[in-house]
């Protein structure tokens, strides 16, 4: 059966065009990534605790970590920086030695690296070099590195990025399917069909990660990972935990309402809107332990669920007081992670339009702008066996 262009994007071939909007003006993910950022932040000691905790590796001149689905921007380099400081105050400290490091920076080939390397510290002559970096362009769904290559794997707020949508193409191009995600961009308060459907692309997605990690992680290797997620098994459909914080986020309310303004104003069909999905899913804690354990090859040291809030109490402030700049915020955070899949989806032109209805409708719940909103992540530490 020969496929369309919308239907080979969501069906298999996403990686060539998912990724973080590159660049660092207004719009892109360098300047739109404070909730991973605050995510990444509380996380940080669990992060430390992991390295200190993990063997030293006594006969290696030098050590190699990498960053999967690092996009641009302060939160890899930052990261980076956080695991070799922390590896080599250890060497330091037990081996008096010191090996060398490798970065290895990862993302999809669509990643903007040339923004990414631009952003690296620069080398100063006649001191050693920190780490030596490299990009490594691919899907963290397929292997990367060669065996036993990797000491240090971190991946933050990126496996909840699916490969695909659909796990099978034909329930795309089945109206009638049960799975037809109709008037949503997401599966928030979707049919069960459709949240069943995500799952097990979620399951399937999960496991592959991890027998690559499997192959590529050194034993005693640590893989660390903090990922959007829920705290319980139950109710899948409710992705987001309560139910403001459901209404207020990014891939809800206001995104369903500007896709039905473009319909409703003739600008695109009802097919164009129900065929955008956004391939995104929170697993539950007891998801992602069940992957561990059926892929084999890892020793959990943590996994758990924590809590963010949405912004601090000063942000909300200043958006009470204008709820335009807080619609063009989250305008800004929609385009940073969305655009270049809207783009395959609608073109560059229309993909502009529904940002702007998006960012009419988000500065006009003002009742919302009161409430305090979380999303959930769930970090993993694990060593290779
Ligand atoms: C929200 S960003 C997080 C970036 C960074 N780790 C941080 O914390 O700021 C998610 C990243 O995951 C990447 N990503 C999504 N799916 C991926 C895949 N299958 N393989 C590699 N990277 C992927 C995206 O391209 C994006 O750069």
């Amino acid at each position: 059966m020969e496929l369309n262009e919308w239907q080979q994007t969501w069906s298999g071939g996403l990686d060539r065009i998912l990724c973080m909007q590159g660049g660092d003006d207004d719009g892109s993910y360098a300047r739109n990534s404070d909730a991973p950022a605050s995510a990444i932040s509380l996380s940080k000691p669990l992060l430390i605790a992991a390295i200190q905790s993990m063997r030293l590796f006594h006969g290696e001149a030098s050590l190699r970590i990498a960053d999967l689905g690092c996009a641009t921007g302060f939160n890899t380099l930052s990261t980076i920086d956080l695991v070799i400081d922390t590896l080599r105050g250890r060497y330091n400290k037990d081996c008096a030695f010191e090996p060398e490091f490798e970065a290895f920076f990862s993302d999809l080939p669509s990643n903007d690296f040339n923004s990414l390397f631009r952003s690296l510290p620069p080398f100063i002559d006649n001191k050693k070099k920190r780490y030596y970096a490299a990009g490594v362009p691919g899907s963290f769904y397929h292997r990367l590195f060669p065996k036993g290559k990797l000491h240090v794997a971190v991946s933050l707020s990126a496996l909840h990025w699916l490969s695909r949508v659909w796990p099978i193409p034909e329930v795309v191009l089945d109206k009638r399917s049960l799975a037809w995600n109709k008037g949503r961009a997401w599966i928030d308060g979707a049919k069960k069909e459709v949240v069943e459907a995500y799952a097990k692309q979620s399951d399937e997605d999960l496991r592959a990660f991890l027998q690559c990690r499997r192959e590529e992680i050194v034993e005693g290797g640590t893989l660390f990972i903090l990922m959007a997620g829920r705290q319980g098994l139950e109710q899948p459909e409710n992705q987001l935990g309560d139910p403001d914080s459901r209404a207020k986020h990014p891939f809800t309310s206001s995104m369903d309402q500007a896709w039905e303004d473009l319909l409703n104003e003739g600008l695109i069909d009802e097919e164009t809107r129900d065929t955008f999905n956004i391939p995104a899913y929170m697993r539950s804690i007891e998801e992602v332990e069940k992957a561990f354990h059926q892929c084999g090859g890892f020793e959990i040291q943590r996994l758990e669920y924590q809590r963010i809030v949405e912004h601090s109490k000063e942000k909300q402030e200043e958006w009470i007081r204008d709820p335009v700049s807080y619609g063009r915020a989250k305008a800004n955070l929609v385009r940073a992670t969305l655009r270049p899949i809207v783009e395959a989806h609608l073109g560059p032109k229309l993909s502009e339009e529904l940002f702007k209805r998006f960012e009419k409708r988000a500065s006009a719940d003002i009742e919302m702008l009161h409430k305090t909103c979380f999303y959930g992540v769930i970090v993993v530490c694990a060593i290779r066996k």
